[in-house]
């Protein structure tokens, strides 16, 4: 199995991402998951990602607690995501889908005392292995680390980013949330030279899960699929009026292909190579991911890949049978 690090701001498709990743085994040995600001505050994605170890009995998991605020942006004139969370920022359907509390229950589990710049700084540069990265959150912690010694990136496989938005976006109109909260960090991590693939919201969105799936889901009796299929649920409820899910009772829940993608690359389907940078002016496309797809004007050549679409059914039959393998 791969040696991953997964970076979270749990969130319910991030509970999903960590349970599809924990259910994998043969394909992931998964090394501890960092937590960030983002869905909401850190404290709280901290909590719920305690929660989600709880609930699938693997409290040996390592939970590193990260960064509380963005970068930069925060610095930036009328520019405070998360202080409170995300106010004054959010539409109905956004606040419905993103403010949800996670239903799983309480738990007494801890994270680590260690934060998780330092953990990422330390293993990464003491790692005898490469390790993989997936980011599923605002790129806050993975940057900061990068600050701190870039010689970490010698050390890291590849990253395997949720995030970003080619047509579909959902926090401004060209904007994606995780890359919104914290632009610079991404755009830090886009100049790392790493190994990095976009699972942008052109892919999460075509790869939706139903409330049909969560039927078949809730037929598999264990809490844990029981809890993906609420999860399901609630966010198709979220979604039921957006513009391109509404035909379908369904949600995206874009965190977990990006696990998938790492499982079976080809449930991503139109993998672009391109040059990829981040808006940080702070205006009208303050996070935008800006993509130089014909390399007319970018010099410094192609830094990403890009999905531009996913294979729905391939990703709906990979969550499907992992969330088989819940024994609890
Ligand atoms: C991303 O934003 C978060 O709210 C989700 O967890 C996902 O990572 C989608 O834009
Ligand atoms: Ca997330």
């Amino acid at each position: 199995p791969r040696k991953v690090i997964l970076d979270v701001d749990t969130g319910s498709d991030d509970a999903v991402a960590i349970i599809t990743a924990l259910l994998s085994p043969e394909e992931f040995d998964v090394l501890g998951i960092c937590t960030v600001n983002g869905n909401r505050e850190v404290r709280l994605t901290t909590d719920n990602t305690l929660r989600v170890l709880d609930l699938l009995g693997m409290p040996q998991i390592p939970v590193f607690k990260g960064c509380e605020f963005p970068m930069v942006s925060t610095l930036k004139p009328g520019r405070k995501p998360n202080i409170p969370w995300r106010e004054g920022m959010m539409t109905g359907i956004e606040a419905l889908v993103h403010g949800d509390h996670l239903e799983i229950p309480e738990t007494d589990l801890k994270e680590q005392d260690t934060c998780a710049v330092s953990w990422l700084v330390d293993t990464l540069l003491h790692t005898k292995e490469k390790i993989t990265l997936i980011p599923v959150g605002p790129l806050t912690n993975i940057a900061m680390a990068m600050r701190v010694d870039a010689r970490i990136c010698e050390n890291i496989e590849e990253i395997m980013i949720m995030g970003g938005g080619f047509i579909t976006n959902n926090s401004s109109a060209v904007s994606e949330y995780n890359i919104w909260v914290d632009p610079e960090a991404m755009e830090v991590v886009l100049q790392s030279g790493c190994k990095i693939t976009l699972v942008p919201l052109d892919a999460t969105h075509e790869a939706y899960l139903t409330v049909k799936d969560a039927e078949v889901l809730r037929s598999y009796g264990t809490k844990t699929a029981d809890a993906v299929a609420a999860i399901i649920e609630k966010r198709s409820r979220g979604y039921a009026n957006d513009v391109d899910m509404k035909e379908y009772a369904a949600a995206p829940i874009h965190d977990a292909l990006a696990v998938c993608a790492l499982i079976d690359p080809t449930v991503l389907v139109d993998v672009e190579h391109v040059n990829c940078h981040v808006d940080i002016a702070a205006g009208y496309a303050d996070g935008q991911t800006c993509l130089d797809r014909r390399m007319r004007t970018t010099k410094d050549g192609p830094n990403c890949y890009f999905a531009m679409h996913a294979d729905r059914e391939k990703f709906k039959d990979m969550i499907l049978a992992i969330m088989k393998k819940a024994t609890r």
